[in-house]
């Protein structure tokens, strides 16, 4: 197995958390400040060394493709307008690395989608990031991930730990802790009520996977809802391959969620030189009124 230049985002799942914005716009394009929820995700990947991107797409999500392309309407009008910041901002998507989309034509589920990507990925090592859960984190999360694989030459999925009271909100990880952070995954339950539970270990959407996983999803039934769920899959894949599980560092936003949407909002726009003093000013005004 080489080194990892490839990843998977699967963007074409339906979003009805988040309708009525969904019915026409992809979730993935709905921005955190004035950036797509996708291009987040992709610079992840750039930043940790991911050279090509597999977008898993579907039906009326074209913009997607758009956003990673070149614009040469707006690109002309900002050059001649002489907005050179701007047509930066604009062009930089578009060079930002090579995204290559593939339709999943039917929304079976997760592990389909990914499997969807299998001829583009061929028998290569890779990582899937999933678009809900932004990780900010100062070395990137896929990153992290990269180095375990590079060294342990095992399929890794990232983990957090969460209060036992929320595991019925995640896919939960068990095994045998092998260090602090790393732990042999021997069982993945979804959504388990506390009493349940593995492990407090839960697993946002971020995955380094050998290309196994694609024989494995191929012979894997539908699962829950009449999907092919990744988790299942990855589930034969711990037995039959191995897998880890390393608690990276960083801080999490299921952006998938609305509150969590908007606790990631407030945390990036707070990031911002240029927006900080006045989000501050605004939240206060907010609070004043409620007290
Ligand atoms: P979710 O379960 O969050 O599904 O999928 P969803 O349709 O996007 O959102 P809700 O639950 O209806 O609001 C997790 C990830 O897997 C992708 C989604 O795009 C999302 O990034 N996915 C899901 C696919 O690509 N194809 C599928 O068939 C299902």
């Amino acid at each position: 197995m080489g080194t990892i230049k490839k990843a998977v985002i699967p963007a074409a799942g339906l979003g009805t958390r988040f309708l009525p914005a969904t019915k026409a716009i992809p979730k993935e394009m709905i921005p955190i400040i004035d950036t797509p929820m996708i291009q987040h995700i992709a610079e992840e990947a750039v930043q940790s060394g991911i050279e090509q991107i597999v977008i898993v797409t579907a039906r009326h999500k074209e913009s997607i493709e758009n956003h990673f392309d070149y614009n040469y309407e707006l690109d002309d009008t900002l050059e001649k307008k002489g907005k050179s910041d701007l047509l930066k901002i604009s062009q930089d998507v578009a060079k930002m690395c090579e995204v290559i989309s593939i339709r999943q034509k039917n929304p079976l589920g997760l592990g389909h989608a990914v499997l969807t990507a299998a001829p583009v990925i061929g028998n290569e090592p890779f990582a899937v990031l999933l678009g809900d859960d932004l990780i900010d984190a100062r070395v990137p999360c896929t990153r992290q991930l990269m180095d375990i694989y590079e060294q342990e030459r095992q399929s890794v999925i990232g983990v957090m730990e969460v209060p036992l009271e929320e595991t019925s909100k995640y896919g939960i990880v068990g095994g045998a802790r092998k260090n602090s952070k790393l732990t042999q995954v021997e069982v993945m339950v979804e959504k388990p009520e506390p009493k349940d539970a593995p492990s407090q270990l839960a697993t946002p959407g971020r995955y380094i996977l050998d290309p196994v996983i694609f024989d494995i999803l191929r012979r894997t039934p539908a699962g829950k809802g009449g999907e092919i769920q990744l988790t299942d899959a990855l589930q034969i894949l711990a037995k039959e391959k191995g897998l880890l599980a390393f608690e990276y560092e960083g801080d999490r936003y299921d952006t998938g969620d609305r509150l969590g949407f908007i606790d990631a909002t407030l945390a990036f726009a707070l990031k911002r030189p240029e927006l900080k003093s006045s989000v501050l000013e605004i939240m206060n005004k907010h609070l004043r009124e409620q007290s």
